[in-house]
This record gives structure tokens, sequence and C-alpha cells, in this order.
């Protein structure tokens, strides 16, 4: 079993691909591929790591190497924001580098399970996706954007706020992952009530943690070991799904059913060719139902985008 990880020497891609190379079961191959020929410095030091995960490393041109018989390949190439940006104000930096790979993932390894980190995802994955079509090789159930890290912010917020140990909490994140889209149902929590206040309160806090991350490193990126970290658990999660493990609940940006955003956060149940089912969100408050019905003009203008910006793309290489 083969897992690529492309844009591996960028500070995501290197914590999750050592966090790979000591959690995958042994008989995992890492194909690690960066643009930038340090890759082949952070493969040799990574192999240093006494444990039977091989792992391979592969720079500029050479990205079919890294992509061949793929089972996962995880998109974490991207630049960050910069404290004052929004997510989308990557747009134009981060969609060519998603087209470009995602291409390559469509002319070498098809079949892939794709898991994508670069911002602004509410738009990276449409576009992947809309390239794969281009290809005839879009399967809607094997792209997923990984959102994991706004679930485990706000599984750490809740836990302090209310003195609570963190095994026994579970906080549903749905919607998408920028600012106000990012939608956590804290009504859904297991023996915890919150009052009005304290619910804005802690709402605000999960939507703001990736600008505060980014301003607390003043202009020197965004998460990238917490975001290494949610990757790897989401990553593991594919893995013991390809591995037969059954029942697996996972939250991501995916094309669902569709009831919301044709792409939107929700939880599904992974199965070996990906998602298997759709699950339903459940029952939302009032304040997160006014917050869901405000956010989906927003994902859907994400969508609209990412679509377009596609669209426009091969119009103009076919010209
Ligand atoms: C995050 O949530 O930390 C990431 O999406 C990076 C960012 O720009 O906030």
């Amino acid at each position: 079993m083969k897992i690529s990880i492309l844009g591996a020497a960028g500070s995501i891609g290197q914590a999750l691909s050592l966090l790979l190379k000591l959690y995958l079961p042994k008989h995992y191959e890492l194909l690690l591929y960066d643009i930038r020929p340090v890759i082949n410095g952070i493969t040799l030091d990574i192999n240093h790591i006494p444990s039977d995960v091989e792992v391979r490393g592969f720079s500029g041109d050479n990205i079919s190497s890294a992509l061949i018989n793929a089972d996962i390949v995880i998109i974490a190439a991207g630049k960050p924001r910069k404290p004052g940006m929004k997510r989308e104000d990557l747009f134009n930096i981060n969609a060519n580098i998603v087209i470009n790979l995602t291409k390559q993932i469509a002319l070498t390894s098809p079949n892939a399970l794709i898991g994508i980190i670069t911002n602004p995802i509410n738009s990276t994955v449409v576009i992947a996706a809309e390239v794969l079509k281009q290809h005839g090789c879009y399967h809607k159930n094997k792209l997923f954007g990984i959102t994991t890290l706004d679930i485990m912010r706000a599984k750490i917020f809740v836990s302090e706020s209310k003195e609570k140990k963190l095994n026994n909490i579970h906080v549903p994140v749905i919607g998408g992952h920028s600012e106000k889209t990012i939608l956590p149902l804290l009504s859904q929590i297991m023996d915890t009530n919150y009052n009005d206040k304290e619910i804005i309160k802690i709402t605000e806090r999960i939507q703001q943690a990736g600008s505060d991350v980014v301003n607390a490193k003043m202009g020197n990126g965004s998460a990238t070991l917490s975001m290494g970290y949610a990757a790897t658990c989401f990553c593991l999660s594919l893995v013991n799904a390809l591995q037969g493990e059954e029942n697996i609940v996972e939250f991501a940006y995916i094309e669902g059913d569709g009831k919301y955003a044709k792409f939107f956060v929700q939880p599904f149940i992974l199965g070996k060719h990906g998602i298997q089912e759709h699950k339903n969100i459940g029952l939302l408050s009032i304040f997160e139902q006014t917050i869901l019905d405000e956010i989906v003009h927003d994902i859907n203008r994400d969508i609209f985008l990412g679509e377009d910006f596609v669209r426009k793309y091969f119009e103009k290489s076919n010209s």
C-alpha cells in the first residue's frame, strides 16, 4: 500500500510525513514529493528514524514516480496566509498549484483516495473535482477536504471551558473551512450545557482558531503541527478503512447529498472505496440553524469560484 504526500517539504508536509512514518502499518510505503530538491534531504533525514515504513523522496518533474500505484494521495502544497489575510485570499496563489497537482494525480493514480489540506479548502476541493472530471476520473466518494483540525480544536476548547476530560468529548463541526462557515454543533455534545453567551464565545473561538495561530506566528505561516497531526488522523482513518475496518465515521468537506450545498463538511462512514454512506447531521439548535442558513450562501460562492476558475483555465488552454 502506498501513500503519496504532495508538498511534503512544507511545514505541514514534514509534520505529516514524520507522523505517518511513525504510525502507518509496516507494509505501507510513503512517497514524498516536493517541487524543491530539499525533499531528498528530508527523506534521508526521516529514514534515520527506525520504523518499518519505507520512505522515498521525489522532486521537480519526477512527480509521476511519487504517484504511481498510490492508494492515498494527500495534497499539502501551497502558500499559507499572513496576518490580516483570509483563507480565500490564497485562492489565486494556491488554485494553480492544486490544478497542476490534480492533473498529475488524474494521469498517474486516478483511483486513489485524495485528501486536500491546501487552502482555501472550500474552493480547492472543488477545483480538484473539476480537474478530475475533465480527465474522466472524478469519483466523488474518494475526494476529501481535510477539516479534522476544526473538530480537534472544538474538542480542546470545550474541554477547557467545562473542565471535562478530552476523551469524553466529541464535537461535530460541519459547513466549510473558513471563518463563519466553520459551524460547531455544541448542542450535540453529550452531558454539556452552555448558556447563550458561552455558545457565541466558544463558537467564535473555534471559527477564529486558525487566524489566532496565523497572528501569533507573526507572518511566519499558519498552523502546521496541529494541521499535520489532524491530517495524520484523517489519513489513518482512510488506511484503516482500506484495510477493511468497518463503521469508521469521519467528517470532511465532500460532495455529499447536496442538502445544504453541493460540497459541505458532513459526517459519513468510510469503506474500502472511500465514502460508503452519508450520515445525517442531526438536530440543530436555533442558533446553529440560523448560522447554517447564513453560511450556505458563502459556501456556494466558494464552490462557484472553484468551478469558474477551472472552466476558464481549460477554456484558455484549449483555445
Ligand atoms: C487552519 O485552520 O489553521 C488552517 O486552515 C490554516 C489557516 O490559514 O488558518
